[in-house]
């Protein structure tokens, strides 16, 4: 392709020093979907993210645990890669800043801001730990506000009054490690000019999205202040060369690591050449999805090394807002902290990739993840619109036309209304819209059950002069179909390939929307995705117990029914005597049996597994004292009997042949 784009994009690297909630989530979706929507339209983009492994927090947090930093590092990457794969994170590279690559890139730059006159050497006078015998962070050191008095405070501001102040300012301050009193010492540190980049930083801030240029604008009005990129040790980081008990600060090397992964791609992928993306005047782009507590990093110091040690700048930052989860912030004591692995324990990654779609918009809003209006969107979309197409065609065309389409579509224009949005979807995705992108192929989606609703097969098929216009309402249904999920394949990438293998005609590209499948041989139908129960999902809040210790004896005796209470389940032998679909409900098949008295009404749920026609004249068992319910479409009276976890492996409970309707069953 000649306009190919060549693309570089990352995601913020998550600290190595816990698991990844569904906040982290939002970033990482985010990314993937923009990530696979340019690989989809034929771009190259190449998708690096590692963990953020340095720092304070991470060396106390071992220390605690009584391993070393890279054992905990290294569990953490574990995990994280596993849940990222449980969201189908379509990665090039997950690397981790501490590597061989990092550190040589990070001394590397170093070299070169220093030797550039961009680093200075002050000494400075800090809290220091006598029993633990480190320095202290400004949020290791409480005490009380110097400017009003509220106790219990932390060493760089007051949560309470708002004033900012050094860790030496407070009163009564204690070491939060220790307990003790921190005294002051002196070290010297090393400091990165920023303020020698401001004409350049206003320039480049530019290219930024607005939302994001103001917030800058506030920094630039209350000036660029040095920034310390040094610590003491202990320190779990990355020294700095030939000065012996200086590390860098974690923020000063994280970055960074976006190129060290990049880097390691590089080794072992031929295509791949580091300086093509990262040299000064390069033509490929560069972009980095944060969320919004770390534009400072992002937005100012990183354009600023990156510039000062010669590299190229980054074509933009895309900023997102914090997920909150049902209205409140995430936090373990209301229970609102939901972590990948409890989610992933409960549901398919796909649900919540597509509901973060559905919410998702360029600015830096907040959003809110509602598990009753989770449920319910994806239920009403995913399932109920979109798959509800294919399912709703794909059985004719396998048993009545031998699996093979029709040779036209009967409705060319409603076709090419289909086929002409695409451009606009792909600018709303190219855009980052990606709520106004699921709005847009969801009206499609209604457009289309419109259609299948106006044709129905399912009655039309019932006269044999009807079987041509059948085949064309069903070929025109799965076109429809194959368009939508063109158009979602960046989102639902596992339900995408499902389709791709069902309507097996290769992988989806972005254009091949413009030419409709027609003649060709499809596969067999399978389900593509079951509903949420709304159960499931409020499943994931429950904070993950220790497993009950065995029942005594006595207590698991009970579960034993006696015969008595067996016999009192009337279990009979019915035929079916007629199947159909139940509008409006896209798991139940609506059954008339014989069961030997009169006539009998069952809402079965069965509908992912059978087609109505496999079970005309078909012998099954049924409860047949089970009380009558009233359901939305009538009143069930009984229960058929199967086997099976759910989906298409339902399997039916049947008698010999030769046993009569309405013979006991015991
Ligand atoms: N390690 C740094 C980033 C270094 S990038 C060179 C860091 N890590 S983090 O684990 O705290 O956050 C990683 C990303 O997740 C950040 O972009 C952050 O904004 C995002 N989020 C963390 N909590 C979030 C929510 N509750 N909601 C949405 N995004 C959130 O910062
Ligand atoms: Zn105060």
């Amino acid at each position: 392709m000649s306009n190919q784009r060549k693309i570089l994009v990352t995601s913020a690297l998550p600290y190595a020093s816990g698991p990844l909630h569904l906040g982290h989530i939002v970033e990482f979706v985010q990314t993937d979907i923009w990530v696979r929507f340019q690989r989809l339209r034929g771009h190259q983009c190449i998708y690096v993210c590692a963990d953020d492994a340095h720092g304070t927090p991470i060396m106390l947090s071992a220390r605690e645990q009584g391993i070393s930093p890279e054992e905990l590092v290294a569990g953490f990457l574990e995990s994280h890669t596993t849940d990222l794969a449980g969201f189908d994170i379509s990665f090039d590279n997950f690397h981790s800043t501490h590597s061989t690559e990092n550190t040589e890139l990070v001394q590397g730059i170093f070299h070169k801001l220093d030797a550039a006159g961009h680093i200075a050497r002050r000494t400075i006078v800090q809290a220091y730990d006598e029993k633990e015998g480190m320095f202290l962070p400004d949020r290791y050191v409480r005490g009380t506000c110097p400017n009003c008095g509220t106790e219990d405070q932390y060493g760089d501001s007051c949560e309470s009054c708002g004033a900012t102040y050094a860790p030496a300012e407070l009163r009564d301050a204690v070491s939060v490690i220790s307990g003790t009193k921190p005294v002051e010492r002196e070290s010297e540190h090393l400091f990165f000019r920023l303020e020698n980049f401001e004409i350049m930083l206003r320039d480049w801030v530019t290219r930024l999205p607005d939302g994001v240029q103001r917030k800058l604008e506030e920094w630039f009005e209350s000036g660029l202040q040095d920034w310390d990129i040094s610590r003491d040790p202990p320190y779990f980081g990355i020294e700095v060369p030939g000065l012996p008990d200086h590390y860098f600060y974690v923020w000063l090397d994280a970055p960074v690591g976006y190129m060290a992964s990049f880097k390691n791609l590089c080794e072992r992928r031929d295509d791949l050449d580091f300086d093509e993306f990262w040299k000064p005047d390069s033509e490929a782009e560069v972009y980095h999805f944060i969320g919004k507590d770390i534009v400072y990093f992002h937005c100012l110091f990183w354009p600023a090394v990156l510039q000062g040690a010669g590299y190229r700048t980054p074509t933009s930052v895309f900023v997102h807002g914090f997920l909150q989860i049902n209205g409140q912030k995430m936090s373990k004591r209301r229970k609102t902290f939901v972590t990948a692995r409890q989610y992933l324990d409960k549901l398919s990654g796909e649900y919540l990739r597509y509901y973060y779609a559905a919410k998702l918009g360029a600015g830096v809003e907040d959003m809110d993840l509602n598990l009753d209006d989770f449920v319910q969107r994806v239920n009403a979309d995913v399932v109920g619109k979109l798959v509800n197409i294919a399912s709703r065609c794909a059985g004719f065309i396998t048993r009545q036309f031998d699996g093979r389409l029709a040779q036209q579509l009967p409705d060319l224009p409603l076709y090419t209304r289909f086929a002409d949005a695409s451009e606009r979807i792909a600018g709303l995705y190219e855009g980052r819209e990606f709520s106004r992108a699921m709005r847009e192929i969801m009206s499609l989606a209604d457009e289309a059950n419109r259609y299948i609703d106006e044709h129905k097969p399912w009655q039309a098929i019932k006269d044999p002069a009807n079987r041509d216009a059948v085949h064309g309402v069903c070929t025109q249904g799965l076109n429809l179909f194959r368009a939508l999920m063109i158009y979602l394949k960046p989102v639902l990438p596992g339900i995408a390939a499902a389709s791709e293998e069902f309507l097996n005609a290769g992988e989806f590209r972005w254009d091949d929307v413009a030419t409709p499948l027609l003649g060709s041989e499809i596969r067999k139908f399978k389900p593509l995705i079951r509903r949420i129960e709304a159960k499931q999902a409020q499943a994931i809040l429950d904070v993950p117990t220790e497993p009950e210790p065995d029942k005594p004896a006595a207590e698991a005796a009970d579960k034993h029914i006696s015969i008595d209470q067996f016999l009192e389940i009337d279990l009979r032998v019915a035929r079916v005597i007629e199947a159909s679909y139940v509008d409006g409900a896209d798991k139940l098949l609506q059954l008339t049996l014989d069961a030997g008295e009169e006539k009998r009404t069952v809402f079965a749920g069965i509908r992912s597994a059978y087609e109505p026609e496999q079970l005309r004249d078909r012998l099954v068992i049924v409860v047949a004292n089970l009380a009558p319910r009233k359901m939305r479409f009538g009143v069930s009276e009984g229960m058929v009997l199967a086997a099976g976890p759910g989906g298409e492996d339902i399997f039916l409970v049947s008698p010999d042949s030769n046993a009569k309707p309405g013979m006991r069953v015991r």
